[in-house]
């Protein structure tokens, strides 16, 4: 049967665009880079024409609360992230055509473009609801804005969109006890209108194109989700946010609202497509627009939804654009039995894997690869890493290579021999040889890419076991022609290997290629015998993978162990011991009051002092506090405090305080205001 990808002239491979608020770690490799980059490389070793899309995802509310806490502007946080990501990107060979962002402008334009369509057509529908508002930070509570007891698991922490501690999405009136993130105080229901897509008019074509179009085509993890959200029934999806940072809604007298970042984040691969056109003097809409263009979505299992249905019927509902023929979504990776998590910092990251293991990107690509939880959650450990390192990369892959190139080298002076009569085994390894290519490819096609790389290794065992049975070694002495024929079969082996590896392991690949003197030029390359003329002279041979020892790994368990522990104090905070007991007269000596700041100003020539201007209920007065390092000024203006009113005054760098407002420290270490959870008028006494 003619393979899939033979059906259509163009492809259009997307990867999800990361979140420009941290570095990437193992698990976004493992789930979706690492196995669209050899999937683009072998679509491109086949002659395709195929686009590799990717790009940093640089809206929605984490980027913004990020910003907030640093006391930086948005842009700066992903102006950092966005360069950090697309370098470990490009580390690791992952070959993208054109790697874009969502803060550019051409973004901003086609997803506003896109926006405009819909709404012209009349797509969207109108909607006024009522939704939380922060009376004193003056701003609507987007998703994660908003925090509260999620009321399926109780999790105190469960954001307004979704608990991560029991995975439901939620809207924020589902939380009980709704806390606004940015003040803490407990937000009003106020009107605000939004635009809807209505996917509950879409279901009976999502019925048509997934669940009787792809049933046999989609992974069935990939299948299931979708026809499980199609069979509950979906519901008209708010697309636009009471927001400042993002794409703003195109439409008139709409300040303060910016399209939903899931709605603009998608469009960034249209965004990306036509940036690459544009630099290369290409038609980007064929990619896009045109019948006979595959469109594929690399993503991890978080991203179906949106991929599979919200992103779709975006497309289909426009009228002009194609929709994915395949979503190879992955499960997740976890790290050694726990669940990756940015916030525990539990994870190995890019950045930091390139500082311990230079020039090791093919032997993390390979362990994700071998270990990719393609159909199921899977685990990497140091262990499986050192061990796959060392018991098949070294001693099966670099073991045949290397045995091969340095018998030719010593044998004879680095040239390639001649084969002369062949035996019945040589025929049978040198007509299995040229099985492989075909055997890889269809694995690839269907996207089982740990399948594939398993083949590839057993291509490089055959290698070894043709060695070992024909002991060339042994014969040099005795029968140097018979060697001559045996390396000849072994350098064709290494050939094949060393063009069917590039998809998987493109570095290793290069230096083998150098090592035969013989470009990689396609796939088909690697079912034509013979690779190499009699006489042709080798590189110099060398090893293509080291030994990790044991050292390394333990440095990496090592600091996963300081990770856990760190997680677990954080957990919980070592408490100071009790003071000795004061007398009742001690304590009513004291003066507390509530009070409001009125105004912030940092004290002239100093880190760590605000001068604060505060209303104490009683009069106007002037406090100096040590919480520069932990709050803007213009931040903390309507503040509601408690401060010790009749604390001595005191001159602190020529500013004389009269007070003192009472903090307490978060795990963290952050200074936080300690306030009254009801609307106190200033100046009440707390007794
Ligand atoms: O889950 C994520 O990391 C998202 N930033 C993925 C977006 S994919 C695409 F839609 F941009
Ligand atoms: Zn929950």
């Amino acid at each position: 049967m003619e393979s899939k990808s033979k059906q259509f002239k163009r492809h259009t491979i997307t990867s999800a665009l990361p979140y420009a608020n941290g570095p990437i770690h193992i698990g976004h490799l493992a789930g979706v880079y690492v196995p669209a980059d050899i999937y683009v490389r072998y679509l491109r070793m086949k002659g395709e024409d195929v686009l590799f899309i990717g790009g940093s995802d640089e809206h929605g509310v984490p980027i913004t609360i990020k910003a907030r806490q640093q006391h930086i502007q948005p842009q700066e946080v992903v102006d950092h992230y966005h360069t950090m990501i697309r370098d470990s990107f490009e580390a690791f060979g992952i070959s993208f055509d054109v790697y874009s962002r969502t803060s550019a402008p051409i973004h901003h334009e086609t997803a506003a473009v896109f926006f405009r369509k819909l709404y012209d057509k009349g797509v969207f529908i109108e909607k006024t609801s009522k939704q939380y508002f922060d009376e004193e930070a003056g701003q609507f509570l987007a998703d994660r804005y908003i925090t509260g007891v999620c009321p399926h698991c109780g999790n105190e922490k469960a954001y307004g969109d979704q608990c991560e501690s029991c995975g439901t999405s939620l809207s924020p009136l589902d939380l009980k006890n709704p806390r606004s993130a940015l003040s803490g105080n407990i937000p009003v229901l106020r009107e605000t209108k939004h635009w809807y897509l209505p996917l509950d008019q879409y279901e009976s074509w999502l019925k048509e194109w997934i669940i009787e179009g792809h049933q046999q085509d989609w992974k069935t993890n990939v299948y299931g989700q979708c026809k499980s959200w199609i069979d509950q029934g979906l519901q008209p999806r708010a697309v636009t946010r009471d927001l400042d940072w993002g794409v703003k809604v195109p439409i008139d007298n709409t300040e303060g609202k910016v399209l939903y970042v899931w709605f603009d984040a998608p469009i960034g691969y249209i965004s990306a497509t036509r940036e690459w056109a544009e630099k290369n003097g290409k038609d980007w809409e064929p990619y896009w627009k045109s019948q006979d263009s595959r469109l594929i979505h690399f993503i991890g299992k978080d991203n179906i939804v949106f991929h599979c249905i919200i992103f779709p019927v975006m497309l289909h509902s426009e009228g002009s654009y194609i929709v994915p023929d395949n979503v190879p979504a992955n499960e997740f990776l976890n790290l050694e039995g726990d669940k990756i998590s940015t916030s525990r910092n539990w994870a190995v990251w890019l950045h930091e894997y390139l500082v311990d293991f230079p020039g090791k990107q093919d032997v993390l690509r390979y362990v994700l690869t071998a270990n990719a939880p393609e159909s199921k959650d899977n685990d990497f450990t140091w262990a499986d890493f050192q061990a796959r390192n060392n018991n098949e990369l070294l001693a099966i892959y670099g073991n045949f290579v290397n045995r091969t190139l340095v018998l030719t080298q010593k044998y004879f002076g680095g040239l390639v021999p001649a084969m002369g009569q062949l035996t019945e085994n040589d025929r049978e390894t040198l007509r299995l040889m040229n099985t492989f290519p075909e055997k890889i490819a269809a694995s690839l096609e269907l996207f089982r890419f740990r399948e594939a790389l398993s083949e590839l290794m057993n291509l490089a065992r055959l290698g070894n076991k043709y060695l070992t049975e024909n002991e060339p070694w042994k014969l040099f002495k005795t029968d140097p022609e018979r060697v001559k024929t045996i390396l000849a079969v072994s350098l064709e082996l290494a050939g094949k290997l060393m063009i069917l590896s590039r998809p998987f392991l493109p570095f290793s690949s290069e230096k083998l290629s150098a090592m035969l003197r013989l470009e990689c030029k396609s796939w088909q390359q690697a079912v034509e015998t013979p690779l190499f003329v009699a006489g042709h002279s080798l590189g110099e041979p060398g090893y293509l993978f080291e030994k990790i020892e044991d050292q390394a790994i333990q440095a990496q368990v090592e600091r996963l162990q300081n990770t856990k522990k760190a997680n677990t104090q954080a957990q919980a905070p070592v408490l100071k011991p009790q003071k000795s007991d004061i007398s009742y007269e001690d304590f009513a000596k004291m003066d507390i009051r509530t009070a409001t700041i009125l105004a912030a100003e940092p004290v002239a020539k100093t880190k760590k002092l605000l001068k604060l201007t505060v209303d104490t209920g009683l009069d106007t007065r002037t406090v100096v506090s040590g919480i520069a390092e932990h709050y803007q000024p213009q931040d903390i203006i309507g503040q509601k405090v408690l401060m010790l009113v009749n604390l001595a005054p005191r001159e602190l760098r020529g500013v004389v305080s009269q007070g003192m407002i009472l903090m307490a420290e978060n795990h963290e270490g952050k200074l936080c205001f300690v306030t009254p959870t009801q609307d106190f008028h200033n100046g009440s006494e707390v007794k």
